[in-house]
């Protein structure tokens, strides 16, 4: 059974490269209209399943299904050719053609399907519009910017109305600045066209802030799947969270059980914190580490009394609109955290820290 709402279906997914497997029993559902992020780290197989879904690549076990119709299947040997599929595709090269011009290189998917005259046309011009290339159609291609010949490939991607957009880490060639200007851009883009996208990158604030939901893949594996703040928030894995961003860690034991899958922690520097159980459960006098977002820390001048912890201002490095500062918490824990840009704030000087009342998450240790 298939839901209609389903674009792509990947199940049980599989493919090798000698013994080493690439992508491992994968199972994604792609739905209509939705960004769906595959994010892991440099060699977890995000590419790969992207030459799988194109059509670059055969699976070795499982099958890919694309709008109700078997693509790809190990069983049957079903394998549709790329050209067949009818996707959209932007990768991290360029790979618009040099020795055309812009309109010529957006132009082709549309020549290829026999599109001609004033349709064709029309069709290259409104698209070149929507990505903020009006008027440069004469251009030839290598006379412009990093940027701007991403949008001619994202351009020549959607020309043909496809039903779903592949993106492989298309802005890792573009500098900070216009990396995330384009993550903006496309992100207005898709809504506004409402078309699938199924995005690939290892950069976390990429993929938290493009997606509608998030596959972290490991090894060839999806550790988790939800939505960037399911994700975040709720990590099901120690992988994920630290993945997905920072965590300080603060070690202790379960002292008592409380309600809703809750437990009171006794950290090694004597607080006591209640946190939710994340995952499983745990005993009376458990050891276990306490994790908490470093932004949900609040940084208090003096002593702050029950419920916080001593900690000390190392470094300061004021960076305009606030300062980034060392702090150090006990013996040898050290972290990174950001305080508002007031004068309060000295190198040497006693602070405390309250943990959040929701927020901390006891692990097994
Ligand atoms: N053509 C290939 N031949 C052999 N090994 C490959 C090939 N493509 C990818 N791999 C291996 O498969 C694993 C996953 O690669 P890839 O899908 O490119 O990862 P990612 O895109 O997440 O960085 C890596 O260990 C990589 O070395
Ligand atoms: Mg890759």
């Amino acid at each position: 059974m298939m839901n209609g709402d389903v674009v792509l279906r990947l199940n049980n997914v599989s493919k090798s490269y000698g013994a080493a497997r690439a992508v491992d029993r994968l199972s994604i559902d792609v739905r209509k209209g939705e960004v769906l992020t595959l994010l892991g780290p440099s060699g977890c197989g995000k590419s790969t399943t992207m030459r799988l879904v194109m059509g670059l690549e055969q699976c070795d076990e499982g099958e890919i299904i694309y709008q109700g119709k078997v693509v790809d299947s190990a069983e049957t040997g079903v394998n549709l050719p790329v050209h067949k599929r009818q996707m959209g595709m932007v990768f991290q090269s360029y790979a618009i053609w040099p020795h055309m011009t812009v309109f010529e290189n957006v132009a082709y998917p549309l020549r290829v399907r026999r599109v001609r005259g004033e349709k064709l046309r029309e069709a290259v011009e409104r698209t070149l519009d929507l990505v903020g290339l009006g008027g440069f159609g004469d251009r030839l291609a290598p006379n412009l910017s990093g940027g701007q010949q991403q949008r001619v490939a994202l351009a020549r991607s959607l020309v043909f109305e496809p039903q779903i957009l592949l993106l492989d880490e298309p802005f890792s060639n573009l500098d900070a600045h216009l990396r995330e200007q384009m993550r903006a851009e496309v992100r207005l883009l898709q809504r506004r066209l409402g078309i699938t996208v199924l995005f690939v990158t290892h950069d976390q604030v990429e993929a938290l802030s493009l997606s509608d939901r998030i596959v972290v893949m490991k090894a060839g594996r999806a550790e988790q799947i939800g939505t960037p703040y399911e994700l975040y928030a709720h990590p099901g894995t120690a992988a994920v969270r630290d993945f997905l961003g920072r965590t300080v860690k603060l070690g202790g034991r379960v002292v008592e059980q409380l309600q809703d899958n809750r437990v009171m922690i006794e950290l090694a520097q004597g607080a006591r914190v209640a946190a939710t159980a994340q995952p499983g459960h745990f005993s009376i006098g458990q050891a276990c580490t306490a994790a908490v977002r470093p932004e949900t820390l609040e940084i208090v001048p003096g002593l702050g009394g029950a419920g916080t912890l001593a900690a000390k201002i190392e470094m300061l490095l004021f960076i305009g609109d606030r300062y980034e500062a060392r702090i150090g918490l006990g013996e040898r824990e050290t972290l990174l955290m950001y305080l508002p840009a007031t004068d309060a704030w000295r190198e040497g000087q006693e602070v405390a820290l309250r943990l959040p009342e929701r927020g901390v998450q006891a692990w097994p240790a």
